[in-house]
């Protein structure tokens, strides 16, 4: 049985103060979930506030992004020390506002993804295709190179520690979900890829989650498809309320 997980995507929204107050908020409703796991991932300058707030509770921290590199001379990135020092635990990478607006390569992406293997962070890789790629017919080959690219070269058994998002790009921030059995068929389309890469054991631990525009309307019908083990939820996770009502939905 895979624990379902439940990361709240902030992007590029809140400052301290909100963030804190939003983060005090889910801390209430949230605090001691344990049938879940529950993730926020507040922008950088925030995480520090937010990990302050949700310190002693089932809460867990992550960020919008990492860099590749351990440190040095590399203007406006942030690297996994810096991170762990915060007490981050999962890093979103190659979400596909990264890879559309600042060109983020599958390359690129799996190398952040390896050293957060690498440094005990846990890695939530997201992938999906455009609705270009959906209706021309390459939705498959498309998620299939980014879970291949993405995951080139991770070990078998760290396919416990990581996460794999399944956003479609025509489905966030839009209003647009995927159908359940949308969304389900690529799921496991996915976990097949995972298979056929690292093996059976690996396939049936790895926890894939989906997003793009999951709200508590349509949550309980995603997260009770087989292959759905989560949401990373961008719109619905600014309001307590809302983010509350699909950690539950899972539950
Ligand atoms: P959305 O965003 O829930 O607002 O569609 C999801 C995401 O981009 O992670």
């Amino acid at each position: 049985m895979r624990k379902k997980i439940i990361a709240g995507n902030w992007k590029m929204n809140k400052t301290v103060e909100e963030a804190v107050e939003l983060a005090t908020a889910v801390k209430r409703e949230l605090a001691d979930c344990t049938e879940v796991d529950v993730v926020l991932c507040p922008p950088f300058t925030a995480l520090k506030s937010v990990s302050d707030v949700v310190s002693e509770t089932q809460i867990a921290v992550g960020s919008q992004n990492m860099s590749s590199e351990d440190e040095g001379a590399y203007t406006g990135e942030i690297c996994h020390t810096m991170l762990k020092e915060l007490f981050v635990r999962y890093v979103i990478l190659g979400h596909s506002e990264r890879r559309e607006y600042y060109k983020e390569t599958d390359e690129w992406i799996n190398k952040k993804v390896i050293k957060a293997l690498e440094k005990n962070l846990r890695p939530i890789l997201c992938v999906g295709e455009t609705l270009e790629e959906r209706e021309s017919g390459n939705m498959e080959k498309v998620v299939e190179l980014q879970v291949r690219e993405g995951l080139k070269g991770v070990s078998a058994d760290a396919y416990t520690e990581l996460v794999i998002a399944y956003e479609p790009v025509w489905a966030i921030g839009t209003g647009k979900t995927a159908s359940a059995e949308q969304a389900q068929e690529v799921h496991a389309f996915i976990r097949a890829t995972v298979k056929d890469m690292v093996g059976a054991e690996a396939a049936d631990a790895v926890r894939i989650q989906y997003g793009g525009s999951m709200k508590p309307a349509n949550a309980a019908e995603l997260l009770g498809q087989p292959d759905i083990d989560g949401g990373l939820i961008g719109g619905a996770a600014l309001d307590a309320g809302s983010f509350a009502e699909i950690v539950k939905a899972g539950m």
